[in-house]
């Protein structure tokens, strides 16, 4: 009996191993998508990179540091996954987007951070809505999270260096989806809070410049960012 159980209780890990193990796009192979590919292929997921060189030596080397890990045209990866990462300029936003097909009902995340900089400067875009108010607009039906965006790729892998504690800062309008992302960023040690619906993003979006204009102005010391959500007692 004891015997029976033990198996029983091995496949119930099993299947919730499986149960959390995606299939990500990882769209851009810079800085971000090569800190967050690798990561989370040992978490157990599929990392499928979505490049416009996916044949080049580049991509092809961090392949190989990928377990599981394949590349592919961004349009290709996408539509082999469930999550698809946006970890490319945030001037390439929505043109990216556009090119990936019907993303309907999958969970985009995005990464991205506009800069424009005036005389040296990190200043405001000219636009109402986010970054990823206008992704979402570009792709009707995904299940965008802005996620990612205001720390420094390094503390996306290592939290140590910043203290421990790091906010993974979430919005997005699908709940199922930003438990998702939550997940995905427990799992690595990030620690998330919801701040709301996809127009909390215009927030996101000032903290991703705040923290690029920190960065520059204090280099080579950089400020990671831990929000602390309470109610406070009557
Ligand atoms: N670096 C950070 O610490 C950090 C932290 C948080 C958020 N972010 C944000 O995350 C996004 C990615 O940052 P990153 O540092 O990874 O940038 P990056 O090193 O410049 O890499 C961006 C990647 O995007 C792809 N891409 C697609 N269209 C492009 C275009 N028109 N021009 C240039 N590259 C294009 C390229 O990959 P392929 O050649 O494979 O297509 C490129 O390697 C940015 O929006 C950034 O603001 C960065």
């Amino acid at each position: 009996m004891m015997r029976v159980l033990s198996l029983a209780a091995v496949f119930c890990a099993a299947m919730a191993t499986q149960a959390s193990a995606d299939t990500i796009a990882v769209i851009g192979t810079g800085t971000v998508g090569t800190m967050l590919g690798p990561l989370w292929a040992s978490k157990g997921h599929t990392i499928i990179y979505g490049s416009r060189t996916p044949d080049s030596d580049k991509v092809k080397a961090l392949v190989k540091e990928t377990p599981k890990g394949s590349a592919a045209t961004s349009q290709a990866a996408a539509q082999k996954a469930s999550i698809i990462l946006l970890a490319v300029p945030g001037t390439a936003v929505v043109e990216t987007v556009k090119s990936l097909g019907d993303v309907k009902g999958k969970i985009i995340v995005d990464a991205t951070n506009v800069l424009v900089m005036k005389d040296g400067k990190v200043m405001d875009p000219d636009t109402k809505e986010s970054l990823a108010q206008q992704l979402q607009a570009a792709a009707p039906g995904a299940l965008v999270v802005k996620a990612y965006n205001t720390m420094s790729a390094a503390a996306m892998k290592d939290q140590a260096p910043a203290g421990g504690k790091i906010s993974l800062i979430m919005s997005g309008d699908d709940a199922g989806a930003k438990a998702k992302v939550a997940e995905l960023g427990k799992s690595t040690g990030l620690q998330p809070v919801d701040i709301g619906n996809l127009d909390m993003s215009r927030f996101q979006d000032q903290l991703g410049r705040f923290y690029v204009a920190y960065s520059r102005s204090h280099a080579p010391s950089r400020v990671e960012i831990e929000l602390h959500p309470y109610t406070p007692k009557p």
